[in-house]
């Protein structure tokens, strides 16, 4: 089985692909799957028993590190994963991943006692708006990984259903150690301020911000978004508004959206 976390499709797509591709059942995703859990309506040993003999988690990178609902979320499904599980997972990201990966891969071991037997990273458009600097792809560049990127998971789709092992390809970037350490910490603590989001007279009140949100973190009131405090950072809210009614700051002045729509 497969677990997912995707803020703008991208994870969600590339979840997609590999199970289609392993004969796998539809992906299951992590917000969900988390809520569930704390919630009660799914016990933990019951969800580690529906997960047969290969589990995959896929998640975007975030500032070099892995989004926090994920790790919340393993944490609370591996110390019930079977000893003879083959563990895999697949990161999207922008460029590049630092050691999130590595990481990763330490904190499944601490679970379970051993390492995935395959951790890979798939280049995907990137999505990151909030701070200055920081703007979608280029049309170009947007073009040029969705065209690689079938190829690239029709790859990893062979290694994990052979059920491979000792496999790491990530793509890390210049100075990752130095990029995950210093970064993401910084990330965890003050990455979003969800009070920044807004929305201007040019809301239609289509309600698909509220509909993208993987956290479900926005209602719609009187016609308009209103933000909770439960906010990841994906920045879906903002891509996929029809008429850029939503900004963060000024950070999201002038800047490009980017949803996968493939
Ligand atoms: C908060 C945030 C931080 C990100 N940080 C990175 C990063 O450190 N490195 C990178 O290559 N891409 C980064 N990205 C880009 C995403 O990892 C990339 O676009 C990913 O494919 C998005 O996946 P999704 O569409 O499934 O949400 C970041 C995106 C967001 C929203
Ligand atoms: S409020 Fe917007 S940025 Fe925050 S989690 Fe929801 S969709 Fe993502
Ligand atoms: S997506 Fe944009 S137009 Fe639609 S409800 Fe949200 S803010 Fe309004």
């Amino acid at each position: 089985m497969i677990f997912y976390y995707s803020g703008t499709g991208n994870t969600r797509y590339a979840a997609t692909f590999i199970a289609r591709e392993c004969g796998d059942a539809e992906p299951r995703f992590i917000p969900e799957a988390l809520r569930s859990l704390r919630e009660g309506s799914i016990m933990t040993e019951a969800l580690a028993a529906d997960v047969g003999p290969s589990l995959g988690i896929m998640f975007p990178i975030y500032s070099w590190g892995v989004p926090p609902v994920v790790t919340a979320f393993i944490s609370r499904l591996l110390p019930h994963i079977g000893s003879d599980i083959y563990i895999w997972a697949v990161c999207t990201c922008g460029d590049e991943a630092g050691i999130a990966m590595r990481l990763f891969s330490k904190t499944v071991e601490r679970f379970t006692g051993k390492r995935p037997g395959l951790l890979a990273s798939v280049i995907m458009p990137n999505d990151y708006v909030l701070l200055p600097g920081f703007d979608v792809d280029s049309e170009e560049t947007m073009r040029r990984k969705l065209e690689a990127a079938p190829e690239r998971l029709a790859q990893l789709s062979r290694l994990i259903a052979a059920r491979t092992r000792g496999v790491y390809d990530v793509k890390e970037g210049s100075f990752p150690a130095l990029r995950t350490r210093l970064t993401f910490p910084l990330f965890r603590r003050w990455g979003v301020n969800p009070k920044k989001w807004k929305t201007s007279d040019a809301c239609i009140s289509c309600g698909r911000c509220a509909h993208a949100c993987p956290a479900s973190n926005i209602i719609i009131s009187e016609g308009r978004p209103v933000w909770g405090n439960d906010c990841y950072s994906c920045c879906a809210c903002y891509h996929v508004c029809p008429v850029k009614a939503i900004s963060y700051g000024c950070a999201t002045k002038d800047k490009g959206q980017y949803f996968f729509s493939g």
